[in-house]
């Protein structure tokens, strides 16, 4: 196995692998970050096409644009290339294209994991791109964490990866924006943090119904309806205003919901904001 790259993540996977027992070489842009790893059984790859040697690569850059000299000077041909830097859906393609025309077998990956959770079972990574060289590696790749496939579009798991961090990026907003209201008041985030918990969890056992509803497109509900909702957001925002806080959490939705609202969906569910979303 190739690993190029030894940033925070890319040590992890190099560190997951050789507690597997895969034979690693590994090359980083500053060679002094491989020693942890080289006491572990790694050898240092002076070039990227040195670790290239090996049939599987895997890159771990921080970006697309720091990634692709890296790869060109790699000399890829013939081998499976396993990309675990994050970019975009577009820069996945431009990529699998890329290694089409070099005639490099590309498996696209996103990894849903710290690197502290490399290799053990609460890791994810989705991955999109060549099925058959997926299939043929899925050993290796199962050393990282669970790999789950999403289909031969290389953009694929990076679409994906970017709607599930959406997900977390809002919950994260919600939660600083509920500290800092209560925060307002005093309360401290130990004493909030176990009711946001349960809270969350709560609101996570609502995304299968709404799911349901928006591959429906129907968006009856005797549950709650989108203009209580709605007006439920104007008294957050208000409410934050008074508290002395920022509003821009609450501002963004509750400017969503007011749309929807006026474009008639107020006895409708919640599902219905996609309707202005898309
Ligand atoms: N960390 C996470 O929790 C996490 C989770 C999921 C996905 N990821 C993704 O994993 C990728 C790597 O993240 P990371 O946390 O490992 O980042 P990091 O610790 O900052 O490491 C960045 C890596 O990229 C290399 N690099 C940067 N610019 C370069 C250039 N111009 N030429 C050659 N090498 C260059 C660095 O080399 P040097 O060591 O020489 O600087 C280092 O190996 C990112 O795409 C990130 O989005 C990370």
């Amino acid at each position: 196995m190739g690993v190029l790259g030894l940033g925070r993540m890319g040590a992890a996977l190099a560190g997951a692998l050789l507690g597997a027992g895969h034979d690693v070489s590994v090359w980083n842009r500053s060679p002094l970050k491989a020693g942890p790893l080289l006491d572990r059984g790694a050898r240092l790859a002076a070039t990227p096409s040195e670790a290239a040697a090996a049939d599987v690569v895997i890159s771990c850059l921080s970006t697309y644009e720091s990634q692709q000299p890296v790869l060109d000077a790699a000399s890829l041909r013939g081998r499976t290339l396993v990309n675990l830097t994050s970019g975009t859906p577009e820069q996945a393609r431009g990529a699998a294209k890329w290694a089409a025309s070099e005639g490099v077998d590309y498996v696209d990956g996103v990894i849903m994991a710290v690197p502290q959770g490399i290799g053990t079972p609460g890791a994810r990574i989705l991955y999109s791109g060549s099925e058959t060289a997926f299939a043929a590696r899925r050993d290796v790749l199962e050393v990282l964490g669970e790999p789950v496939f999403l289909g031969e579009d290389a953009g694929m798991a990076a679409l994906y990866d970017l709607a599930l961090l959406g997900m977390m990026w809002s919950a994260m907003g919600g939660y600083l924006h509920a500290l800092a209201l209560v925060g307002s008041e005093g309360v401290t985030p130990a004493e909030f943090t176990p009711m946001a918990l349960d809270w969350l969890s709560s609101v996570g056992g609502f995304l299968a119904g709404i799911g349901a509803q928006v591959a429906s497109g129907d968006y009856e509900t005797d549950v709650s309806a989108l203009d209580i909702n709605a007006a439920g957001l104007a008294m957050l925002v208000e409410t934050s205003r008074a508290q002395g806080i920022g509003t821009e959490v609450p501002a963004t939705l509750r400017a969503l919901f007011d749309r929807a609202v006026a474009a008639g969906h107020g006895a409708h569910a919640i599902a219905s904001v996609i309707e202005e979303i898309r």
